[in-house]
């Protein structure tokens, strides 16, 4: 057997073979047999856009690897700044590697006064914190000139150490300003999860010193949010940074496809699904409409997982840690009945649709004190290191600007006419 296919022009009867390389086979090949003939792949669903050593995805047995990894050690045995020196430089640290990566990371917290007095505070009172993420992000390019410098080896790894280092920091001043809290400075005394409870929750104390077990939880989260390869977020920074944009507005851009519901903002719409269902007496009912068309259950399928998300059932067993020091979300039972319902149906079971990474992680941080609103700016301070990961990665593979073709099915060529003989 070869490894390998071969593609026919039943038009002329010329062929080509084309061999399969790491799963998949070049449409440049494709293109010397039929140039200007395009496959047609709305969503990505069957294109491969790079080729990638960072994260590996299984997801018809459910597995995830970060650099060869499992998700279930580095869960177990990590934590989060561990796993973005893994992910950006491709190896785990040496204990020396470690102390200076985390050096280096706490003492870029901070964000220029600027930023937070004049940026920051222009802002609506009720504003998205999300949207200011976003907005925030953009505005750091402002402030870092050399950002643009991107083929300056130097000049990189500051702005990674720099957007890795300031999310929390942008992300707890969001919060703190959409409810009308002072700003709290970064606590370099703290580790980077506890730093950013610091600044999301402090009040008149000298310093807070956040409980532990929720800090290991809210780290524990980050190593699980910190890389998921090619997802919606991932193309949108590889998208815009293979127009050689600095990575500040690269970032802005995955900034902005995670706000959405079907990707970062999956877990507010789990809870307010959960709220709106209220007891374990509707699920029936509700799964009923969501079989007849109405609406999804939220946090369940997924793109690639054809089977229970890896990162799912670590955040269901971290759940009991932390509902032991919260008390128990009273949403929890109805998300384990629905649970239950949803992979006892044939409907769910026949397209494969299991829960993923949103169904439980929205229970704990609203158990852990987290507004709704928060939930995709949680998303984004993790997923920033796999942002810059892929980032990296594509400048080292000297990529192509991203410029898809489109099947033209609008009208044939046609006249002007002036407004006053238009029908
Ligand atoms: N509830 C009910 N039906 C569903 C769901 C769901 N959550 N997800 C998919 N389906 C059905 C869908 O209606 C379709 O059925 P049919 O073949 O009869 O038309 C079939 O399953 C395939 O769905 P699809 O929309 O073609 O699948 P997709 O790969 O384009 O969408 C998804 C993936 C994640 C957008 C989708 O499953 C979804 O909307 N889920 C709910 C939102 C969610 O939980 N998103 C978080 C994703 S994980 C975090 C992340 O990576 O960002």
């Amino acid at each position: 057997m070869t490894d390998s296919i071969t593609i026919v022009d039943n038009r002329t009867g010329e062929s080509r073979e084309i061999p399969i390389e790491n799963g998949g086979v070049a449409a440049s090949e494709w293109q010397k047999l039929l140039p200007g003939i395009w496959f047609y792949d709305p969503g990505f669903t069957s294109t491969a856009e790079c080729s990638s050593s960072i994260t590996y995805l299984d997801g018809d047995n459910g597995v995830l690897r970060y650099r060869g990894y499992p998700i279930e050690q580095l869960a177990e045995k990590s934590n989060y700044l561990e796993v973005s020196y893994l992910l950006i430089n491709g190896d785990l640290p040496t204990s020396a590697q470690f102390s200076e990566w985390e050096h280096e990371i706490t003492h870029h917290t901070f964000i220029h006064e600027n930023m937070r007095k004049r940026f920051l505070e222009g802002f609506h009172y009720d504003a998205h914190p999300m949207g200011i993420l976003v907005s925030a992000v953009a505005a750091l390019s402002t402030f870092y000139l050399d950002a643009k410098d991107i083929f300056n080896e130097e000049s990189r790894s500051k702005q990674v150490i720099r957007l890795i280092a300031k999310m929390p920091t942008l992300a707890a001043a969001a919060h703190r300003f959409s409810v009308g809290m002072p700003f709290v400075y970064p606590d370099n005394n703290l580790k980077f999860a506890a730093n950013f409870l610091s600044m999301m929750w402090k009040t008149g104390e000298f310093r807070l010193e956040p409980d532990p077990v929720l800090t290991r939880a809210l780290d524990l989260l980050f190593i699980l949010h910190a890389d998921h390869e090619q997802n919606c977020s991932t193309t949108a920074m590889r998208v815009v940074g293979s127009s050689h944009a600095d990575p500040y507005s690269a970032c802005a851009a995955a900034c902005a496809a995670l706000y959405g519901p079907r990707h970062g903002g999956a877990n507010e719409a789990v809870i307010r699904m959960l709220t709106s269902i209220g007891s374990i007496d509707n699920v029936d009912a509700f799964v009923k409409e969501v079989k007849e068309g109405h609406g999804r259950l939220q946090g369940f399928g997924h793109r690639v997982y054809k089977n229970y998300d890896p990162r799912a059932k670590i955040i269901k067993r971290a759940a009991d840690d932390v509902f032991k020091i919260t008390g128990k979300n009273p949403l929890l039972d109805v998300a384990l009945k629905l649970e239950e319902v949803a992979l006892n149906d044939e409907y769910f079971i026949s397209r494969k649709l299991y829960p993923n990474v949103d169904f439980y992680s929205g229970l704990i941080y609203q158990a852990m004190g987290f507004p709704l609103e928060m939930f995709p700016v949680l998303f984004a301070i993790p997923r920033t290191s796999g942002w810059l990961a892929h980032w990296l990665e594509m400048l080292g593979q000297d990529a192509k600007i991203a410029r898809p073709r489109q099947l033209y099915i609008g009208t044939e060529p046609r006249d002007y006419i002036a407004m006053e003989e238009r029908k």
